[in-house]
C-alpha cells in the first residue's frame, strides 16, 4: 500500500516494498561510512526527520543507546514499518514516533539537542526553508547532522553513455518533482544560509571493486542500481527514454557490478550548530 499526500505526491522513489528493502540495504551497507562519529550522549533528545522505514533509525539507536529519540515522517505506512523494525532489532530503544510534515512540526521551540536528517533534503522544493524550520526546534548550541548524495559523483567501469543516460533520467525526474539529486554539493551554503554556525561538510566516498563483494551487492547492485531501476515507468511515461534504451542503460549499470566492474559515489555529511 502506498501513502500519498500532497507534500509527497511527486516523491520520486515512492513507498513500494522494493523501495523499503532498498532503504534497508542502503542503510546497512553504508552504516560504517555514514554513522561513523555519531554518538549522542545519554539523555540527549534527538529528532530524526524523514525516518522512512526506520533504516537509519536502527543505526542511530544502536550507536547512541542512552539517547531519547523522536522520529518523524510524513508517511504513516513508513512509520508503521519503522516502528516494527526498530522494536524487533532494538527492543530497548527509546523512540517516539510522529507523523508530521517537517515544515510544521508539533514540537516546542528548542525541544531537541540534536537533529539528524538523511536523504530527505534532496526531495524537498525548499531545502533551505526546511533547515530553517528545523533550527526552530533545536536549542541554542544544539547540533544538526545532514547526509545527502550527489548523483553526478557516480562514475564507474566499464564506463557507458547508456548508463550515464539512465542516471540522468533519474536526476531529471527528481528535479521535475521539485527535488535535487545533486544536492550534496550544496550542503555548506544551505546550512550556513539557514543560520547554522560552525558548519563543516565532509565527503564520504564509497569505492567498490571486485575485492569488496559485500559492497558490490549492498551498494552497486542493491542501493544505486536498484534506485535507478525503480524509476523505469516514470522515465518512460515522461518520454525521457525508450524501453530499449532504458534496458541498455540498466544492463550497463549492472555490468559495473560484474567481475571487472568498479563503482565510485560520494555522499556529503554536513554538521552545524545553532548559535547561542
Ligand atoms: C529517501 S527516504 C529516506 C528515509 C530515511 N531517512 C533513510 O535514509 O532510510 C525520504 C523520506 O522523507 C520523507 N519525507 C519527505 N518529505 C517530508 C516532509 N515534508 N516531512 C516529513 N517527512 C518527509 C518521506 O516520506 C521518506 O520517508
Amino acid at each position: 500500500m502506498t501513502t500519498t499526500t500532497p507534500a509527497t505526491a511527486g516523491y520520486v522513489h515512492g513507498y513500494s516494498r522494493f523501495e523499503a528493502r532498498r532503504l534497508g540495504d542502503q542503510a546497512d551497507t553504508l552504516a560504517d561510512l555514514l554513522h561513523a562519529g555519531i554518538r549522542y550522549p545519554a539523555g540527549d533528545r534527538v529528532l530524526e526527520i524523514g525516518c522512512g522505514v526506520g533504516a537509519q533509525t536502527a543505526h542511530l539507536v544502536a550507536g547512541s543507546p542512552g539517547a531519547e529519540f523522536t522520529a518523524v515522517d510524513i508517511s504513516e505506512d513508513s512509520l508503521r514499518e519503522a516502528r516494527a523494525r526498530v522494536r524487533k532489532e532494538h527492543p530497548g530503544a527509546r523512540v517516539s514516533w510522529h507523523r508530521a510534515d517537517l515544515h510544521a512540526l508539533p514540537f516546542a521551540d528548542g525541544a531537541f539537542d540534536h537533529v539528524f536528517v538523511c536523504f530527505v533534503l534532496e526531495h524537498l522544493r525548499d531545502p533551505r526553508r526546511a533547515l530553517t524550520d528545523l533550527r526552530r526546534v533545536l536549542r541554542p548550541g544544539g547540533t544538526i547532522t545532514v547526509v545527502e548524495g550527489d548523483h553526478a559523483s557516480a562514475f564507474f567501469h566499464p564506463d557507458s553513455a547508456a548508463a550515464r543516460a539512465v542516471i540522468g533520467h533519474l536526476v531529471t525526474l527528481q528535479a521535475a518533482s521539485g527535488g535535487d539529486a545533486l544536492i550534496g554539493r550544496r550542503l555548506h551554503p544551505l546550512l550556513t544560509g539557514a543560520g547554522y554556525a560552525e558548519v563543516v561538510v565532509r565527503p564520504r566516498t564509497v569505492y567498490v571493486d571486485g575485492s569488496r563483494p559485500a559492497l558490490v551487492e549492498g551498494f552497486t547492485r542493491h542501493t544505486f542500481t536498484a534506485m535507478v531501476e525503480a524509476v523505469r515507468d516514470r522515465a518512460l511515461a515522461a518520454g525521457l527514454t525508450s524501453p530499449d534504451d532504458w534496458e541498455a542503460g540498466i544492463e550497463a549499470l549492472r555490468a559495473t557490478a560484474g567481475p571487472e566492474g568498479t563503482f565510485h559515489y560520494t555522499f556529503f555529511k554536513g554538521q552545524g550548530v545553532v548559535p547561542d
